[in-house]
């Protein structure tokens, strides 16, 4: 009697033992408890979803959804004639400080002078040849008179919003850095000016576009 009780116990123990040691043999798959954790239905952002209406598992953003610490601006139809266009200001915080005019600088290096060149004269690398570049002209920010007839405002917009043939750039640089560049596009009106004088430029190139755009 005393013997099979014995027995008992260590057929209990070896039965509690080897249900630790299945799934130690690393060539067959682990025992699954309770599997509904490892085939959750949710999907991978890429995935192939026939039940979402996109057949995408990721979700488009609710409409009017705004990323964080982005602040959408309210400006998006009106064209440069607009009065609340030209009513824009530069935030009270951002002064014609060194150190913005710097940030002002390595923001226009980067993201305007692949058209505008490095002094805003319209030739950067990706216009090209004369003739045979992307534009069919290039944006010399001298001749198409943004220094003489546009003001900060519009800058502003323009980089905001884009302009004709300029693309947009308000999801690629912050509202603080686009006033930042509209501050140095400014400066570069002054560098400008010197070149002029320098070479006591003819005055035809300063002529302002008549079209507002
Ligand atoms: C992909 C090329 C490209 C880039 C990059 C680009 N621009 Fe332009 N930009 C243009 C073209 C082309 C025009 C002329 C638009 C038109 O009238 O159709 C223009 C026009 C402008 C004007 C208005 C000039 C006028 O009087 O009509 C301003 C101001 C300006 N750009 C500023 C900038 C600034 C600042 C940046 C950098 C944030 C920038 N652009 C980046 C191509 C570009």
């Amino acid at each position: 009697m005393n013997n099979l009780n014995l027995n008992n116990k260590l057929m209990t123990l070896l039965l509690i033992a080897s249900f630790f040691l299945i799934g130690c043999d690393k060539k067959s798959p682990e025992w699954e408890y309770f599997p509904d954790m490892y085939d959750s239905p949710a999907r991978e952002a890429q995935e192939y979803d026939p039940t979402a209406p996109n057949k995408v598992g990721g979700r488009l953003p609710v409409e009017g959804t705004i990323p964080v610490e982005y602040t959408p601006y309210q400006l998006s139809g009106p064209n440069l004639d607009d009065q609340r266009v030209k009513d824009l200001k530069i935030p009270e915080g951002i002064k014609l400080t060194e150190l913005n005019l710097k940030r002002g600088e390595t923001q226009f290096q980067v993201f305007c002078y692949p058209c505008h060149g490095p002094q805003g004269e319209g030739n950067g690398p990706v216009i090209g040849p004369p003739g045979g570049g992307k534009f069919n002209y290039s944006p010399n920010m001298n001749i198409h008179g943004t220094y003489a007839y546009l003001n900060d405002g519009q800058i502003y917009h323009v980089i905001t919003n884009g302009n004709g043939q300029m693309p947009a750039y308000a999801s690629m640089i912050s509202e603080e850095d686009r006033w930042k560049i509209v501050l140095y596009v400014r400066k570069l009106k002054e560098t400008y000016v010197l070149l002029a004088q320098a070479k006591t430029a003819p005055a035809e190139n300063a002529e302002p576009k008549k079209d507002g755009n």
